[in-house]
């Protein structure tokens, strides 16, 4: 078959997270690797209750064929649920996705021809390379630190492509409750980086699904709440409250961007399923989600909290990790000269495995650092996994014993 397969085959690649999974089938190892909601989020009672009422009032609505830019009933939904989060939303700018994944697809199928740049934070939600992949953009990668993206850094950039005539496809950010490093962008920087695009004429692809799950401090606007002349795209998720099983995401947009999206996405599966949709939509209208937005708060804020004592009491000096508000990860930075992903056979070989942080990157990977996620595992797992990683750590960082040291003097 290998000789029939189309060209751009060849630039599909399973990502870090997937290639997990050779260890994640023994059911005895903590995992910190996936980015899984706890199944305890799930929101079980409202969900039958919404099914009740689908099978027995709704069954055209939720069982028939439908628009491919989305249920109007949804999309008007959603158009208010981001008007409360301060952007200028409309049903007709908006298009529902079979997850937010599918929107960063349809933004490459639409925008990207191989070659163009793609500006994203560095690092990255990996997933935008999987998406992107046979478009083949050239990516750029801007540094973050705890205020979310450098935008001096990228201002500069932006001149210096400028200057070479370069004007990159779009800038792709994860602003708040980064994925994977736990951070959220500043008000300044937000501003900041919503000018820019402007003033460079490229668009910003901000995917924002972890805005809802903020256990600690006051919320940032979205970028999009800023944006006076249609640059920002805004996409949204209910994988992460409600439950990624049902795949619904959105993207909010220019009209001409929303009509191409809606275009290419008849071709790839005509619309989204109508039945998550129309779960979708009664879990946001019915009032559930904002009733069980605090439950999931509190679940992730513990966690998080159990998760930063226990990294507080078991990992060695020199070791350092963010600490996020909300969201479900965290970005751990070792010392430099450690690979993280030389580290992780040795970590799965004592029962706990993480997500290395060189997939990552757009560029070049920094090697010291890793991803771990504390929304999927239990607390008790959690103490355990953080002392197992921490042991793994300390032993690397002892000298060693043996001919070599001795060698060394
Ligand atoms: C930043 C980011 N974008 C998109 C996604 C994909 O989410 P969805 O399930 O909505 O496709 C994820 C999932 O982990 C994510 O972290």
């Amino acid at each position: 078959m290998e000789a029939l397969f189309a060209e751009r085959t060849k630039w599909m690649k399973a990502s870090d997270v997937r290639e997990l999974l050779k260890y994640a089938t023994d059911p005895k190892i903590i995992s910190f690797g996936g980015g899984l909601p706890s199944p305890d989020s799930f929101p079980l009672k409202d969900l039958k209750v919404i099914f009740d009422e689908l099978l027995h009032e709704e069954t055209a609505a939720a069982f028939q064929y439908g628009l491919t830019q989305g249920d109007p009933k949804l999309r008007t939904a959603l158009a208010a649920r981001m008007g409360a989060r301060g952007i200028e939303a409309s049903a007709d700018r908006t298009i529902v996705t079979h997850g937010s994944q599918q929107a960063i697809e349809l933004m490459g199928r639409v925008l990207v021809e191989p070659g163009d740049v793609v500006i994203t934070e560095e690092p990255t939600y990996l997933g935008i390379f999987t998406a992107l992949a046979t478009y083949r953009p050239t990516y750029h990668g801007v540094p973050i630190d705890s205020e979310g993206l450098l935008t001096d850094v990228l201002e500069e950039d932006l001149q210096e492509m400028s200057d070479q005539g370069i004007r990159p496809k779009f800038i792709y950010v994860v602003p708040t409750f980064q994925n994977p490093a736990g951070t959220t962008m500043s008000q300044r920087r937000r501003r900041a980086l919503v000018d820019l695009a402007a003033a460079y004429g490229v668009p910003i692809v901000e995917d924002d699904p972890y805005y809802d799950l903020r256990f600690e401090g006051e919320a940032e606007a979205p970028l999009a709440s800023y944006d006076e002349e249609g640059w920002v795209v805004y996409l949204g998720s209910f994988s992460k409250v409600l439950a990624p099983g049902f795949r619904i995401g959105w993207a909010h947009g220019a009209p001409d961007l929303v009509n191409k999206m809606s275009l290419a996405k008849q071709g790839v599966d005509v619309f989204t399923n109508a039945f998550g949709q129309r779960v979708a939509e009664r879990y946001l209208t019915l009032g559930m989600l904002d009733e069980h937005l605090p439950r999931i708060r509190a679940l992730y804020g513990r966690k998080r909290d159990v998760m930063m004592a226990a990294m507080e009491e078991q990992f060695p000096d020199g070791v350092e990790w963010t600490r996020p508000q909300g969201g479900m990860f965290l970005w751990v930075s070792v010392r430099p000269g450690l690979d993280t992903r030389d580290l992780l056979p040795k970590a799965a070989e004592r029962g706990v495995i993480y997500v290395p942080g060189h997939g990552f990157f757009p560029g070049t990977p920094k090697v010291n650092h890793m991803r771990l996620n504390f929304s999927f595992p239990g607390e008790g797992e959690i103490r355990r996994g953080i002392r197992i990683l921490g042991s793994v750590l300390a032993d690397e960082g002892r000298p060693r014993k043996g001919p070599l040291a001795v060698a060394r003097g």
